[in-house]
């Protein structure tokens, strides 16, 4: 792709996510989803020139984005892995170990759905592939090859909230044995073919692509793990700022952070006085919507809310 046709990915809810982090200029700070770096450059613009900013993703095309376009950045240190690594990658690069701020910006970039080759878009024909880090693990394609009915129908409905999850997976188990599924337009073919219904303003295909990303990527286990290890690497006082796309994760996000204001499912009767349960977070204001005007600007912002925690002492 030529720099020219690059698509490039507008930040959601950015200066909303920097204010989040009460950016404190000398800090260091994890962007642990780096994209094109929409959020990196908002929170660099803040940062003094003591501070470090460490960001990660595990897509490659953002690894070599980061080389191209933040080369003379000396502050910030990009790490191509996935964020599930956050603990570790605090502890290799942060002589502290802790950070003043973690924000993670989830779902896929917008030149990650634009790229017909990536695999992502029913909209663009292209080679089923769907990984975020095209470099390691198994396609979409194979994955469709081999997996199970029952399990393929458990995925549709469990990350999709796909109401025909048994009629797709048994459509696609009984064509692949003719012809292995190897393109999106193929697969979002065959799903128009077989749902019987249609929701307003959405391709039938929507649900099952998004729970097919979702389960390729690990999307969900990645998400728990980061926000267990975030509560680990915040310094008391630092904030993390999470802005989920889909009621799934954004159901995650809220019960960790109601779950981690509670402190342990101790028993009632347990002897303790409530000031003595250990709780690690606290939830700061509202979860927040982009505007309307950023909403129009950005249609691929509409479904976004921005989740802020700080950690406690
Ligand atoms: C919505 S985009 C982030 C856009 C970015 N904030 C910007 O302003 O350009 C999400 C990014 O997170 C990355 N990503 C998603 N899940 C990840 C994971 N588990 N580990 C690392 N990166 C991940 C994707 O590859 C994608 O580039």
């Amino acid at each position: 792709m030529t720099s020219a046709a690059v698509p490039i990915h507008h930040p959601v809810l950015c200066a909303e996510a920097v204010a989040a982090l009460a950016v404190v200029n000398t800090g260091r700070y994890v962007d642990a989803t780096f994209g094109r770096g929409g959020h990196t450059a908002a929170l660099l613009a803040v940062l003094g020139e003591s501070a470090q900013l460490i960001a990660l993703d595990r897509d490659p095309d953002a690894a070599r984005w980061a080389a191209e376009h933040f080369v003379a950045e000396s502050r910030l240190h990009f790490v191509h892995t996935p964020f599930s690594r956050l603990a570790e990658v605090v502890a290799e690069h942060v002589t502290s170990a802790t950070v003043d701020g973690v924000l993670v910006d989830l779902g896929v970039s917008s030149p990650q759905l634009d790229d017909a080759d990536r695999g992502f878009s029913f909209r663009n024909d292209g080679p089923l592939d769907m990984r975020m880090d095209s470099s390691s693990g198994v396609s979409a394609a194979d994955w469709l090859a081999t997996v199970d009915e029952t399990e393929l129908a458990t995925v549709l409905r469990n990350y999709g909230e796909e109401r025909f999850h048994r009629r797709i997976a048994r459509a696609i188990v009984q064509d692949r044995q003719h012809t292995p599924f190897t393109r999106t337009w193929q697969l979002a073919a065959l799903i128009e073919r077989v749902v019987p219904t249609r929701e307003p303003g959405q391709h039938p295909a929507t649900r099952s692509f998004q729970a097919i990303r979702i389960a390729i990527n690990r999307e969900l286990d990645e998400l728990a793990a980061v926000l267990r290890q975030a509560v680990t690497v915040l310094r008391p006082g630092g904030r993390l700022v999470v802005i989920s796309f889909h009621s799934l994760e954004d159901r995650l996000v809220k019960r960790f952070f109601r779950d981690e204001m509670r402190g342990p499912d101790w028993p009632p009767d347990l002897p303790i006085p409530v000031q003595a349960v250990p709780t690690r977070l606290r939830v700061i204001g509202k979860p927040q919507r982009p505007s309307a005007a950023e909403a129009q600007r950005n249609p691929r912002a509409r479904s976004a809310v921005l989740r802020v925690a700080e950690r406690l002492p």
